[in-house]
């Protein structure tokens, strides 16, 4: 397949902190092959696009997203709004098990279409990878239900994530069988199946327990899943600590932090993603991002959108919450939400940045990059690329 050349763009530096005019860049294959500003003049090229100058930048990968899923929990949100807590409504049968009953009862068809219209939204944002976790089905049938939805869905790369362990659904009546029944009947189907890359649980009081998560955590690894885990959300937990011991990608949420297990992210490759939005939903304390990257940890950002924590699909403002509430800087935003933000889907390699051989996805403006995480719920007008080819944003 022949190359396309793209010329005269300002490129923005990897830190985020200046960009250089007239700059070119060579796609092959969805690769960038060559970035420079002399263009080799043996250079075959099938096309060639010009820029006008526009800034040209590494486009967003949303890291942790629960997009599948059907039914609605606003009545839910009113509840907490009148003092109702989170673990009360779930002790009650709601919270994730309603979202269970409605995402069990609907047609495949049906879900697709409510989760496309999502996934859309999140590209006409500018996201070109986006990690979809399961988990509101939490039966074989179900969960796999949802995750052939997810390889339907158009747009986006999509980075599968299966998280039956999320809450433990009622035909169990302890956490020690439905574990047993998840490691044993549901993740060798989902392996045999190649239905998601990576395994997640959700580590909290009342959800799953430190010895438990454990050990469904080494079954997983067993079976060659790379993990990622919600941890330390509501409280100070042990879910920071088995993220590491068990090299997984990322540990998301992380508010209820020691100074220990901050040590210990700085030390390892897991990434802490930081999702403020579900806090300020949650009217919870956002985590502490600033000890964090001064400690040298690596930070990414997410919407972790979802019809309980967190309805919301803006990444305006979670970029807006991290820099107002977070002490973060405009660069270390975009950093979380492009290089930091690949790597905790373990995807590095091949994408995040402008390193030759990794793929050409990048957003094109007239804007600013000061324009950007900067007025909630509006992103500046802009192309998106996906490994070099123009996205039409429906
Ligand atoms: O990331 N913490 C667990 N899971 C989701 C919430 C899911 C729900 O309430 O439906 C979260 O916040
Ligand atoms: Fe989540």
């Amino acid at each position: 397949m022949s190359a396309i050349l793209f010329t005269n763009f300002q490129m923005v530096s990897a830190d985020f902190k200046s960009q250089q005019a007239k700059t070119s860049m060579v796609v092959k294959n969805g690769l960038i092959v060559w970035i420079g500003n002399k263009i080799p003049k043996a250079l075959k090229v099938s096309k060639e696009i010009n820029l006008k100058n526009k800034l040209v930048f590494p486009s967003f990968v949303e890291c942790h997203t629960h997009s599948v899923f059907a039914g609605s929990r606003a009545e839910e949100f009113e509840m907490r709004n009148n003092g109702v807590s989170y673990l009360e409504i779930a002790e009650k049968g709601g919270g994730i098990l309603s979202t269970m009953k409605a995402t069990r009862a609907i047609s495949a068809n049906e879900l697709l279409k409510l989760s496309q219209k999502r996934v859309d939204l999140f590209v006409q944002q500018g996201v070109s990878t986006l990690e979809i976790k399961s988990g509101y089905a939490l039966d074989l049938k179900n969960e796999v239900k949802m995750l052939e939805v997810t390889k339907k869905l158009k747009g986006p790369r999509i980075i599968r994530t299966f998280l039956g362990a999320h809450a433990r659904p009622p035909e169990f009546s302890s956490n020690a069988d439905y574990l047993d029944y998840l490691i044993k009947k549901v993740l060798p189907e989902i392996k045999k199946k190649k239905l998601a890359q990576r395994v997640d649980i959700f580590i909290e009081n009342k959800f799953f327990e430190k010895e438990e998560s454990e050990k469904y955590l080494k079954a997983a690894s067993d079976l060659g899943f790379r993990v990622t885990i919600h941890a330390n959300q509501l409280s100070l937990s042990s879910g920071a600590d088995l993220a590491v011991q068990f090299d997984a990608h990322s540990a998301d949420h992380v508010i209820h932090l020691n100074d220990q297990q901050i040590k210990n992210f700085s030390k390892s490759s897991t990434v802490a993603v930081l999702l403020p939005t579900a806090d300020l939903y949650m009217k919870c304390a956002y985590p502490p991002a600033r000890k964090l990257i001064d400690a040298g940890a690596k930070v990414a950002l997410a919407t972790d959108f979802n019809p309980g924590s967190c309805p919301s699909q803006d990444l305006s403002l979670v970029g807006l919450l991290a820099r107002l509430e977070m002490k973060m800087t405009l660069p270390e935003v975009f950093k979380a939400y492009t290089s930091h933000a690949a790597q905790a889907l373990g995807i590095d390699a091949e994408e995040g940045d402008f390193s030759l051989g990794k793929a050409a996805n990048f957003i094109c403006t007239d804007a600013a990059l000061t324009d950007f995480f900067y007025s909630a719920g509006r992103t500046p007008e802009h192309l998106l690329f996906i490994r070099g080819k123009q996205v039409k944003v429906s």
